[in-house]
């Protein structure tokens, strides 16, 4: 078994290969005066199960591109088997058409990496689950669950409501709040008028006095989960935690988040750590 690391979230690849009792193995990664990628891999894998770890984050298009350079290297390199392990997919939500003439991005990826000689998929918390099926070599698709409801065990809360902050989250937070003994579950009606920006309606659900958790697999520019908790708090709710497993935080994602909305925003390590994404309200759990 040989495990490599894109650049994208080299903390995170470290830990995985601490957890695993394991270096990182050697490659050289450098761009060309024009801006193009070179990859070597620095060893022999010939005959190898290779790992490449490597989330599509911000900047997407150079990370993902980065990830087809690794697998072809390794491909090329006569490796047995090739898993891409995704923390964070990027263009997940464009997982299909919502308008004539579009294109399904998260589809267009999912050939891309097969294409490039990929084996086997790890993807973390796919923003939809039929991501899944968009590729015909096999995924394990992991989810970070336990390791938010671990630590929202230790902090003690009593009086929960779990809550989606829209209506294609419901089955993600139904499955937390069944982990969370059962909680209850409330439901943010919204949409969205453009791309980035949401609007939100309704609550579905009682949220008057208890401590509301708010459960995403993604907070972007966080205008979802902070629109979502202004509302709660305006139907009483007594505190409003948010739980996601990828911090994106695309500006102004900071500004909101620390408004004072939440008591706390729990991510997890899929996206690097961004020290100017910093706030004291941030809780960064690690899925290594
Ligand atoms: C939407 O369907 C996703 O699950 C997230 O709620 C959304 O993409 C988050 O984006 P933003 O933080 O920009 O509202």
């Amino acid at each position: 078994l040989r495990l490599f690391s894109g650049s994208a979230n080299l903390e995170l690849s470290q830990e995985v290969a601490r957890y695993l009792g394991m270096d990182l193995g050697p490659m050289i990664r450098k761009r060309f005066a024009d801006g193009e990628l070179y990859v070597q891999i620095q060893e022999s894998i010939r005959g190898c199960d290779v790992y490449l770890i490597q989330p599509s984050c911000n900047p997407v298009n150079d990370n993902l591109m980065e990830l087809l350079v690794m697998i072809d290297a390794c491909r090329r390199a006569s490796a047995r088997q090739i898993t891409a392990v995704i923390p964070y997919y990027g263009y997940a939500r464009a997982d299909r058409k919502t308008a004539g003439r579009e294109s399904i991005t998260a589809k267009l990826v999912a050939n891309l990496i097969t294409q490039a000689g990929a084996n086997r998929i790890l993807a973390m918390d796919l923003h939809s689950a039929q991501i899944q099926g968009y590729f015909d070599i096999p995924l394990d698709h992991v989810y970070s669950t336990p390791v938010l409801l671990e630590y929202l065990a230790s902090k003690d809360l009593s009086d929960i409501v779990v809550v989606s902050p829209d209506v294609g989250g419901v089955a993600r937070a139904r499955s937390f709040a069944k982990k969370l003994n059962d909680a209850p579950l409330a439901i943010i009606d919204k949409r969205r008028q453009a791309h980035n920006v949401a609007e939100v309606l309704n609550v579905i659900g009682d949220v008057k006095g208890k401590t509301a958790v708010m459960v995403d697999d993604m907070i972007d520019t966080a205008g979802t989960i902070s629109e979502g908790a202004r509302l709660l708090r305006k139907e009483g709710a007594r505190q409003v935690y948010a739980c996601a497993t990828h911090a994106v935080f695309s500006p102004p994602a900071v500004e909101r988040l620390s408004s004072g909305l939440f008591e706390e925003v729990i991510v997890t390590n899929t996206i690097p750590y961004d020290n100017s994404k910093n706030f004291p309200q941030l809780k960064r759990l690690s899925v290594a």
